[in-house]
C-alpha cells in the first residue's frame, strides 16, 4: 500500500518506518527543513532503540522517502496520516492548530479518495473538525471529492516504540466508513498475525479512549508517589508496598513505581487536556485534577530533600545529577522532571553538573542557557568533589555502579535518589547516607 505520514517527530517516524517495514511504500511528510534533511542524508533526529537501522534498511529498499513538499506528499499516499504535536494551549486544552492545517494541506492538494487518519492524540470531537475543514478547502476549490476520517490514536512508548508497534496491544480504529474500515484492516492486518488487535469503534470512542489510557497511568503514578510521601513519614517501605498491592491481579505490577513523577511529551499535557475538555463540557474532573497537582509537587520532593539536608539557601554547593531524560531509553526531554529539579537547584545559588547516556544534546538544547549547570561525558565526571549525587532517570547503567569510586569521589557519601534503585540497608551498610521516595 502507498501511505503519506505527516509529521516526522517520535510517532510519524516510527510509523512510517514500520509500516515501510512490512512492505508498503512510505512516504514522510514534515514542515520542518531541518528534520527532513537530516533524515534525507541518513541520519535521524531522535534517539530511539533500533530506528535507525530500520529507517536506513527501508530507505536502501526504496520504500521509504522523506519530503517536505505538500503536494507530493498529499499525491503519494491514498491512506493520510496526521501524526502532528498536539501540545497544550494556554488554557491546558490541546493545540489543533498543526492537525487543522495538516488536514487543509491534504484537501488543497488531493485529488481522489483519501483516508485521513489521525494518529496525534486528539480531544474528543476532533475527527469532526477535521471533516469540516477539508470539507471547507474542498469547498473553495469547487471540488468535491470522496474522502474518509479516522480516529487511530497511537499507544507506543518511548524508548519500545518500534516493538510497541511492530506487536502492539490493540489498534484502536474509529471510523464509520466501511471502505476506510475495510483498509485499516489490511494496512494492520501484517501487525495481529498472531491474533487480532483491532478494535473498530466510532470517532469519539476511539479519540477519548487515547486519553483514558494515559489519565490512568498517570493516575497510578500520583498514588503512588502520594502514598510513598505518606509511607516516610508512617516509616513504611513503599517498595514493600508496591509489591504487596502489586501481586494482586486486579491491580498488577505495571506503573506502580513511585518516583520524582512523570514527564514526557504526552501524560502531563494529556491529563491537561483531558481535564480542559471537561470543563468545556461542564464536567470537573477531580481526581484528574489532583493527579496533576500531585505529580507538580512531585518534582520538587528531591529538591525537599536536600533542603533538609543543607538548608534553603544552596549557594556554594554542587551536585552531580544521574539521569537528564523524563524516562531511560531516549532523549526525549518534554516536561522532564530534571528540568524542575536542576532550575530549583540553581535557583537556590547550587551548580549542577550532569550526566545523561543519551539526552545531554537535547538537555542542551533546552536547558543549555543556565550558567550552573554544566554537562559530563561520563557518569563518573559529575561526582568528583560534588556535595551529593541525585537520581533522577532510572537509566540501567546507573543500576548496579562502584559505590567505592562513587564514595570516593563525592565529597561526602551522599545519594538522594528519585528511583529507588538502591537496597537502603545495603548502601547504609556501604557508609552511605541513603535518601529514596517512601522508604
Ligand atoms: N511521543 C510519544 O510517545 C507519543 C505516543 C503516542 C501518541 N503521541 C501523540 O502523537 C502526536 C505527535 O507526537 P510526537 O511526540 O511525535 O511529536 P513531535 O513533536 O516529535 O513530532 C511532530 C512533528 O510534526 C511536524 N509538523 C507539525 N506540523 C506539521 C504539518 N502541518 N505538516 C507536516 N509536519 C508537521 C513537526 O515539525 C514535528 O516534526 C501528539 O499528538 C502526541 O500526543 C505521542
Amino acid at each position: 500500500m502507498k501511505i503519506t505520514v505527516i509529521g516526522s517527530g517520535y510517532v510519524g517516524l516510527v510509523t512510517g518506518t514500520c509500516l515501510a517495514e512490512v512492505g508498503n511504500h512510505v512516504c514522510c511528510l514534515d514542515v520542518d527543513p531541518a528534520k527532513i534533511a537530516t533524515l534525507q542524508a541518513g541520519g535521524i533526529p531522535i534517539y530511539e532503540p533500533g530506528l535507525e537501522d530500520m529507517v536506513r534498511r527501508n530507505v536502501a529498499a526504496g520504500r521509504l522517502s522523506f519530503t517536505t513538499d505538500v503536494e507530493a506528499s498529499v499525491a503519494f499516499g491514498e491512506i493520510q496520516f496526521i501524526a502532528v504535536g498536539t501540545p497544550p494551549d494556554e488554557d491546558g486544552s490541546a493545540d489543533l492548530s498543526y492537525v487543522l492545517a495538516a488536514a487543509r494541506g491534504i484537501a488543497r492538494h488531493m485529488d481522489g479518495y483519501k483516508v485521513v487518519v489521525d494518529k496525534s492524540t486528539v480531544p474528543v470531537g476532533t475527527g469532526d473538525k477535521v471533516r469540516a475543514a477539508i470539507a471547507e478547502t474542498l469547498a473553495e476549490r469547487g471540488a468535491d471529492l470522496p474522502f474518509a476520517v479516522v480516529s487511530n490514536p497511537e499507544f507506543l512508548k518511548e524508548g519500545a516504540a518500534i516493538e510497541d508497534f511492530m506487536k502492539p496491544d490493540r489498534i484502536v480504529v474509529g471510523a464509520d466508513d466501511e471502505r476506510a474500515i475495510e483498509l485499516m484492516r489490511r494496512l494492520y492486518a501484517p501487525f495481529q498475525r498472531n491474533h487480532e488487535r483491532i478494535l473498530c469503534m466510532d470517532v469519539r470512542s476511539a479519540e477519548l479512549t487515547k486519553y483514558a489510557a494515559n489519565a490512568m497511568l498517570a493516575t497510578r503514578i500520583s498514588f503512588m508517589n502520594e502514598l510513598a510521601n505518606l509511607a516516610e513519614t508512617l516509616g513504611a517501605d513503599i517498595e514493600l508496598v508496591r509489591q504487596g498491592i502489586g501481586s494482586d491481579p486486579r491491580i498488577g505490577y505495571h506503573f506502580l513505581y513511585p518516583g520524582v513523577g512523570y514527564g514526557g511529551s504526552c501524560f502531563p499535557k494529556d491529563v491537561k487536556a483531558l481535564v480542559a475538555s471537561g470543563q468545556e463540557h461542564g464536567h470537573d474532573l477531580k481526581v484528574l485534577s489532583a493527579v496533576e497537582a500531585a505529580n507538580d509537587a512531585q518534582k520538587l520532593r528531591l529538591v525537599d530533600k536536600v533542603i533538609r539536608e543543607f538548608g534553603e539557601d544552596l549557594a556554594g554547593r554542587r551536585f552531580a545529577l544521574w539521569g537528564l531524560a523524563f524516562k531511560p531509553n531516549t532523549d526525549d526531554m518534554r516536561e522532564a522532571p530534571s528540568r524542575v529539579i536542576v532550575d530549583e537547584l540553581t535557583r537556590r545559588g547550587a551548580e549542577v553538573v550532569a550526566y545523561d547516556p543519551v539526552a545531554t544534546h537535547e538537555a542542551q538544547r533546552v536547558m543549555g542557557d543556565n550558567p550552573k549547570l554544566q554537562f559530563a561525558d561520563d557518569m563518573m565526571g559529575p561526582l568528583a568533589g560534588a556535595d551529593a549525587l541525585l537520581i533522577v532517570t532510572e537509566w540501567k547503567a546507573f543500576r548496579s555502579p562502584d559505590f567505592d569510586a562513587v564514595r570516593a569521589a563525592l565529597k561526602q557519601p551522599l545519594i538522594f535518589d528519585g528511583r529507588n534503585m538502591y537496597a537502603p540497608a545495603w548502601l547504609r551498610g556501604q557508609g552511605f547516607t541513603y535518601h529514596a521516595v517512601g522508604r
